[in-house]
């Protein structure tokens, strides 16, 4: 099989600006199955289907297994919506999606953000407290502003973006992860089995001998043995403090970077890793869905400014899913 000759930007700028003649030129050079390219990589594969004279599709196949990249090729400035309106949304429900929501995704369920006016952290306390520097020196505090937030967080019920949450992990064809930065366990409610909680839940406990995790349902954290090790080491809440490492966060860092479509819900991006999980996904359309502005808002592609229990249906809906 001959060497590739040129590198894969050059293929896919040529593609980005529907520039046909240098296509065909390159493609002189690469489109052979199981090429191999300038730095060893195996099997890169390129088939280029042309439909009236114009750049249909762009095939790519990695380690032998073909993959669709025409989103992350053709959206460019585009939103989805004018992709899906041109092309059909049969090819994009098997696309790779990364999906974040944070704390906006359940204000209408009526849990305050963290960092709005009247917010959770606004109290000037709360995120002193919070940290695992204050836990290590006074841990009845800490577990009296879980408490209070458990209190806060019990009655609530999910909304209308949980649930159309719930309906896409049903019915993605592609490979699909939801993480969320919430503590709340709103999309459990909504019927989504498979979200990692990057920071936790505050319906869980944690063992602090063997890590074993149980559900809280008391309203004080119980001194009972811990039914796995048998030891009477204290529990704590199962989340994640400031100065502690998220839960499942390689899980997500991986995906993120090898996603095809990037959207995050009702974050404001401050916190680790949600904001170094958009400048992961370089290879990915990435839509943020947000009332307002952030401060990584000019990391994404498409801006829908707006409620997430209006604007998450509307989207998912758009994608295909039937909610
Ligand atoms: P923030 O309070 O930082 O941000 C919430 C975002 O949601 C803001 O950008 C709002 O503009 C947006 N928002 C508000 N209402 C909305 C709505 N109805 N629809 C869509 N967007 C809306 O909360 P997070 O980004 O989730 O960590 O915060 C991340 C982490 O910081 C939290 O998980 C928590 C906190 O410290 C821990 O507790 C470890």
């Amino acid at each position: 099989m001959p060497k590739t000759k040129r590198p894969e930007s050059l293929m896919i700028q040529a593609v980005k600006n529907n520039d046909l003649k240098k296509v065909t030129a390159l493609l002189k050079h690469t489109t052979s199955v199981n090429d191999t390219d300038r730095d060893g990589r195996t099997a890169l594969w390129w088939a280029i289907h042309l439909k009236s004279g114009e750049i249909s599709e762009l095939l790519v196949a990695n380690g032998g297994e073909l993959e669709r990249s025409w989103l992350q090729i053709e959206t460019g400035q585009n939103t989805l919506a004018e992709v899906i309106k041109n092309r059909g949304v049969s090819d994009l429900n098997r696309c790779k999606l990364f999906i974040l929501t944070g704390a906006g995704i359940s204000a209408e369920s009526g849990i305050p953000t963290f960092r709005s006016p009247n917010g959770l952290w606004n109290h000037p306390d709360s995120q002193r407290i919070a940290t695992h520097s204050h836990f290590v020196k006074s841990r009845k505090s800490v577990i009296n502003l879980h408490v209070k937030l458990k209190k806060l967080m019990k009655e609530k019920v999910p909304n209308q973006a949980h649930f159309a949450l719930a309906a896409l992990e049903q019915q993605w064809l592609g490979d699909l992860l939801v993480v969320t930065q919430n503590v709340d366990n709103l999309h459990f409610k909504a019927g989504s089995l498979k979200v990692p909680k990057l920071h936790g839940c505050l319906s869980e406990k944690r063992c602090e001998a063997c890590g074993r995790v149980s559900q809280w349902t008391t309203e004080d954290l119980d001194s009972a043995p811990c039914s796995k090790c048998m030891r009477s080491t204290p529990h704590r809440p199962n989340t994640v403090l400031f100065g502690e490492e998220s839960h499942q966060h390689e899980m997500a860092l991986r995906a993120a970077a090898e996603c095809e479509l990037f959207i995050a819900i009702g974050t404001s991006g401050m916190v680790a890793p949600a904001f170094s999980l958009v400048g992961l996904a370089n290879n990915a359309h990435k839509i943020e869905i947000n009332t307002e502005e952030t401060e990584v808002s000019g990391l994404f592609d498409e801006k829908i400014q707006g409620q997430a229990h209006i604007e998450v249906p509307k989207l998912m809906k758009l994608l295909g899913v039937r909610i």
